[in-house]
């Protein structure tokens, strides 16, 4: 039996070695001791480097345990029971449990499959600015499962129709896509819209999901909010330590960047040229691939055969029949390419092919 590799939940096995380093070279008073920012009124080190980076104030900065505690925090301070959530249609699930824990409505803006990526319809976007009071506004960029960036051309219009609601953008998996990350570049538009949150996490660019830690940089009118988040004895020193390990390690994360970029690009080439499958487009560190009905049985006993273990969907219709495939190591890339091409050719009934397939190339190894 081979290997079992889970790549399932969109982690990132690619952590830099200075992280580790710096996890192993802890002393005891980091393990005992609370956070010197206990004893600097709140500033610490990893928030005024995320304020350099952003080039935003260190009062724009909150530092919590991941993104999902940014977003759990952020919908608890901001929306009470039976206000409106403006969330997409093709969505991570959690957003909508995490409503539900807060008694909050839901209001869906379509996004929609548009060829071989779903897109954000930004005009019914707009639309539903002046038919709902929205509390608040939920943008994912890049959307999970989805993998599609917000169409950022006509993110200022959407800020404006929502200059009275709370925006928050949702890039968890910021710096996973095909562009090099600048992490100003959004963080500006927080000067110009005090309504906007940003959040991004350290688990999936930066492989450090089981340290929890993220951040948001938010707009001066959602200052309580960073009020609330600070910690009077501040947060996990450990993880501060590793997390700006992370932070002045780009190159690394450079390079397994563009190594997604390369795995994404293998992954579509084997599955584009059947008409039983869509790869659909990512920025993110995962590939979300919908099978015809009928071919999802012969793709799933060749995954699960092969060890391997993708989030197959249940019990969302907007992802029937689809597979979220993580990216893994260049060698479960490979096993997955394998996999999946078997999967599609061998059958009770020939594949048909959208155009001719050469595949030789692409069940070769990622590059190094
Ligand atoms: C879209 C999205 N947002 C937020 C998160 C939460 O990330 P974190 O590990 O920082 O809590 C995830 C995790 O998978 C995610 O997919």
């Amino acid at each position: 039996m081979p290997e079992p590799v889970d790549l399932s939940h969109n982690v990132n096995p690619h952590p830099a070695e200075a992280c580790l380093a710096a996890a192993r070279y802890l002393t005891e008073a980091d393990l005992y001791d609370y956070a010197p920012s206990f004893r600097s009124g709140g500033r610490s080190d990893l928030g005024d480097k995320l304020a350099e980076d952003c080039k935003v104030e260190p009062e724009q900065i909150v530092i919590g345990y991941g993104a999902e505690d940014i977003l759990k925090q952020a919908l608890a301070h901001f929306v009470r029971p039976g206000e409106v959530v403006a969330l997409p249609s093709a969505r991570w699930r959690y957003y909508r449990e995490m409503l539900d824990e807060i008694r909050g409505v839901a209001v869906d803006y379509p996004v929609v499959p548009d060829g071989l990526t779903y897109r954000v319809d930004v005009d019914a976007l707009l639309e539903l600015a002046s038919t709902h009071r929205v509390r608040l506004l939920l943008l994912a960029s890049p959307g999970n499962p989805t993998g599609d960036l917000f169409p950022m051309d006509r993110l200022e219009e959407v800020l404006l129709a929502y200059r009275d609601s709370v925006v928050v953008v949702d890039e968890a998996y910021f710096g996973c896509g095909d562009m090099r990350p600048d992490p100003a570049v959004l963080a500006a538009l927080t000067r110009l819209y005090p309504n906007l949150m940003i959040i991004r996490t350290f688990s999936k660019r930066y492989a450090l999901a089981g340290w929890r830690s993220g951040y948001a940089v938010i707009g001066a009118g959602l200052a309580d909010f960073a009020r609330v988040m600070r910690r009077y004895l501040g947060h996990s020193y450990p993880a501060e330590r590793v997390v700006l390990a992370a932070l002045r390690s780009e190159a690394h994360y450079e390079r397994i960047r563009e190594g997604f970029a390369d795995a994404r690009e293998r992954l579509y080439r084997v599955l584009d040229p059947y008409e039983e499958a869509t790869a659909y487009r990512s920025q993110g560190n995962f590939v979300l691939v919908r099978f015809s009905e009928a071919r999802v049985p012969f793709v799933r006993t060749h995954v699960a055969g092969a060890g391997l273990k993708f989030k197959w969907f249940v019990g969302e219709p907007a992802f029937e029949h689809c597979a979220r495939i993580t990216l893994g190591t260049a060698e479960q890339n490979r096993r997955v390419r394998v996999a999946l091409a078997e999967g599609m050719t061998i059958s009770r009934f020939p594949p048909t092919l959208r155009k001719a397939n050469y595949l030789a190339p692409y069940l070769l190894p990622d590059k190094a």
